[in-house]
């Protein structure tokens, strides 16, 4: 599928500037961490570095992950604290205390408070099992069976403070078999969540996107639609599809 913004590059022909540095992330993960290990995987020859993992949730598979392979990864207890504006106050002065250029939510399952959101307005991303506007919230593939729908997939998108809302950047799309199951079709979909977080934080990493109010800039100009994940695991504009 050829593109007029993203002609085919494999990663390791980028060859970096003496003054450019890795983007740093820090991941926000609730569970088990499939999509965390598919940007620790990709990480070496993709332009970031994962600075830390954080969680809600003291056992999830997603911190072991991360100590694996040497990545600070810290848990705040939402118990401990009184209030959701509290809990997320002391999960944010954890991410501040590693610096990170840009927030990737990756199977999060708390919504994020206000101010949470607007220490990182504009860089803090969030992958979400559907093609959204449809579907946000939990339930997604079940929902898109029960529809009907004829394919399901994955949004990355910039987070706002309203759940799984924010200017899309990029989908992967799943055609819907006869008798899938909502286990099969999850699977399915996020076989696919993987390579698009991953391509996506790649041309984050490389300056390629910005968030500017409602609109996604990529190298400097609106999409008009979000970007789509090809066969090739590389993101193409439809708008430009040759
Ligand atoms: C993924 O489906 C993601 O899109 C959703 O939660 C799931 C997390 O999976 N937000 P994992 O923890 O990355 O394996």
């Amino acid at each position: 599928m050829p593109s007029r913004y993203f002609p085919a590059r494999p990663p390791e022909s980028r060859v970096p500037s003496p003054e450019s540095r890795s983007l740093r992330l820090a991941v926000l993960a609730s569970g088990r961490g499939s999509n965390l290990q598919a940007l620790l995987d990709a990480a070496p020859t993709s332009g970031y570095v994962i600075a830390g993992v954080f969680s809600d949730r003291a056992n999830a598979p997603a911190l072991e992950r991360a100590r694996a392979v040497g990545v600070p990864a810290i848990a705040i207890d939402p118990k401990a604290h009184a209030t959701r504006e509290d809990f997320d106050a002391a999960l944010f002065d954890a991410v501040d205390a590693v610096a990170p250029d840009l927030v990737v939510c990756a199977g999060y399952l708390r919504i994020l408070t206000h101010a949470a959101v607007a220490r990182y307005a504009g860089r803090i991303v969030n992958i979400h099992p559907s093609l959204l506007p449809k579907y946000p919230g939990l339930r997604t593939h079940a929902r898109a069976l029960a529809d009907g729908e004829a394919a399901h997939g994955a949004s990355v998108h910039y987070v706002i403070p309203a759940l799984d809302a924010g200017p899309i950047i990029a989908q992967a799309r799943v055609p819907i078999l006869a008798g899938e199951t909502p286990t099969i079709l999850a699977e399915r979909v996020l076989a696919r969540e993987h390579p698009l977080l991953v391509a996506c934080v790649r041309l984050l990493a490389a300056g390629r996107i910005l968030q500017r109010g409602s609109a996604v800039l990529v190298d400097s100009r609106p999409l008009a639609a979000p970007l789509l994940l090809g066969a090739d695991d590389q993101l193409h504009d439809p708008a430009h599809v040759a």
